[in-house]
């Protein structure tokens, strides 16, 4: 079992709690609880201890050199860790986490990113988690979050609720946005877009359609950080990776895992799109500590 499938499972079982009712013909779900409305810890399985040993790891990191970037999110992230949720991480475990090694060889970094993570997680994360420096600031900050926002919005399978939830997405990055900048003025944030995904990845028939339910709320997420970063041109930017991940018709299964997650390539792809841009600001003289 790869890493991603074996975090994919563990969302199954985070799931299993939160949508079991949600399967198509089940009765509509009671307990349905949507997304985290605002800043708020883990609470399920073992996550709550990966929040603490992050934080850690990120305070350690903080009072010796620092690091230039920090990539902030969620599985997809996660991924670049070459972590193994399993134990030891297996030879396209450390594939994985050699893709940014590659890429950003001439800068520090680190990846800040929890499996199964909404936006409201990772707020939570950084205003009371301690994973925000408070000594080294970071010259950039890369985000990918809220795809995890909408599959928990997902309860009637229904393009209008997961459309609902858009705003909300867009409203706790806001606040992530404004709270790295109030911590650090002088620091670049890469806002990504949320890429291309199918249905929940466990429903087999639903992994691979696209356009799907999540289509629109997905385009109203990225209009919204958009638009964020066009009214903060100073410090955020908006960059768009999610091209290769989907066909017309369909999820690309050359880089897409399970529906959802990049595979090896996508994750060099995603790598690749993001050094760009992150190179880029590192070399613009807008940053002296
Ligand atoms: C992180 O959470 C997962 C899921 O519960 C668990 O498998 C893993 O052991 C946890 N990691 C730590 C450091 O506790
Ligand atoms: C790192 O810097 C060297 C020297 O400037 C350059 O040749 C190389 O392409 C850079 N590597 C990356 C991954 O940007």
């Amino acid at each position: 079992m790869t890493a991603s499938r074996a975090a994919a499972w563990l969302m199954l079982g985070l799931c299993a709690q939160r949508c079991a009712a949600q399967l198509p013909g089940m009765p509509l779900p009671a307990q349905c609880v949507g997304a985290a409305e605002g800043p708020a810890p883990r609470s399920d399985l073992n996550w709550p201890a990966n929040e603490t040993k992050l934080a850690q790891s990120m305070r350690q990191v903080d009072q010796g050199q620092g690091a230039e970037i920090i990539f902030y999110g969620d599985s997809i992230f996660w991924e670049y860790t070459g972590e193994n949720l399993n134990g030891a991480p297996t030879k396209a475990d450390l594939a994985r986490k050699a893709i940014l090694d590659k890429d950003f060889a001439n800068h520090s970094y680190e990846v800040a990113a929890i499996p199964g993570d909404e936006s409201g997680n990772l707020l939570w994360r950084l205003e009371t988690g301690g994973e925000f420096p408070t000594i080294h600031m970071p010259k950039t900050v890369v985000i990918l979050i809220g795809t995890n926002d909408l599959s928990y919005s997902d309860c009637h399978e229904d393009q209008q609720e997961l459309l609902n939830a858009a705003p909300g997405i867009v409203n706790r990055v806001t606040q992530i946005v404004t709270y790295i900048h109030t911590k650090s003025p002088k620091t670049q944030i890469v806002l990504l877009g949320i890429l291309p995904r199918g249905g929940l990845y466990w429903e087999k028939d639903q992994a691979w359609i696209w356009p799907n339910r999540y289509t629109a709320a997905i385009a109203a997420v990225n209009a919204g950080y958009y638009a964020l970063a066009e009214a903060l041109p100073q410090y955020v930017k908006y960059v768009y990776c999610g091209k290769p991940y989907a066909y017309e018709y369909g999820m690309n299964f050359e880089y897409v895992e399970d529906g959802i997650h990049p595979n090896q390539k996508g994750l060099e792809l995603l790598a690749q799109c993001i050094q760009k841009d992150v190179d880029t600001d590192l070399a613009t003289p807008m940053y002296t500590n």
